[in-house]
């Protein structure tokens, strides 16, 4: 597969499992969650397909596409033990989360996705989905949108 064509698949897999998770957690009281801000992509498709419902965005930079820079209330800049920690701290619980950290190198992304999986957990609604390109712990993996590869993106949902 090209990179070109792996490039597609994950934003294939992006849309369709956040538009499937809109839908599913229509009737979860809760905040939602992106972790890894970027360019903003993710994070413009979740405001987009869900409304009504506080957003809150980590990233240690802000450095989004102009027109995807959260509310300065909703982003939380730093290191994302740190913010995550904070949000519970805070008592803030969340229906979704998307998980989109990363450095691209895999060992390093499978060994923080594991790290940070129990401060995920903690800010997480009984019944919450999480979406995230990298394996977590501690959650229950569910089969997401039938147009996407299992192996490409993983569902959760929390206990
Ligand atoms: C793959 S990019 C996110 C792409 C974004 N979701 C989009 O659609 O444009 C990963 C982002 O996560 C941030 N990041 C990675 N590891 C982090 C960490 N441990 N704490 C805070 N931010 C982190 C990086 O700064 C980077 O902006």
């Amino acid at each position: 597969m090209s990179r070109l064509e792996s490039m597609r698949r994950r934003l294939t897999a992006q849309i369709d499992g956040i538009n499937w998770a809109a839908d599913l957690i229509k009737d979860i009281d809760g905040d939602v969650l992106e972790m890894g801000l970027g360019n903003g992509r993710t994070y413009d498709h979740l405001r987009q397909e869900i409304t009504g419902r506080r957003i809150w965005v980590i990233d240690r930079v802000l450095k989004p596409h102009p027109s995807c820079i959260p509310p300065k209330d909703d982003f939380l800049q730093g290191e994302a033990e740190d913010m995550l920690s904070k949000l519970a701290d805070a008592g803030h619980k969340m229906a979704l989360a998307h998980y989109d950290f990363g450095h691209g190198v895999k060992e390093l992304d499978v060994t923080e996705g594991g790290a940070l999986s129990p401060f995920i957990a903690a800010l997480m609604v009984s019944g919450g989905l999480v979406l995230s390109q990298q394996p977590l712990v501690g959650f229950e993996q569910i089969k997401g949108p039938d147009t996407v590869d299992p192996e490409r993106y993983l569902f959760y949902r929390t206990p």
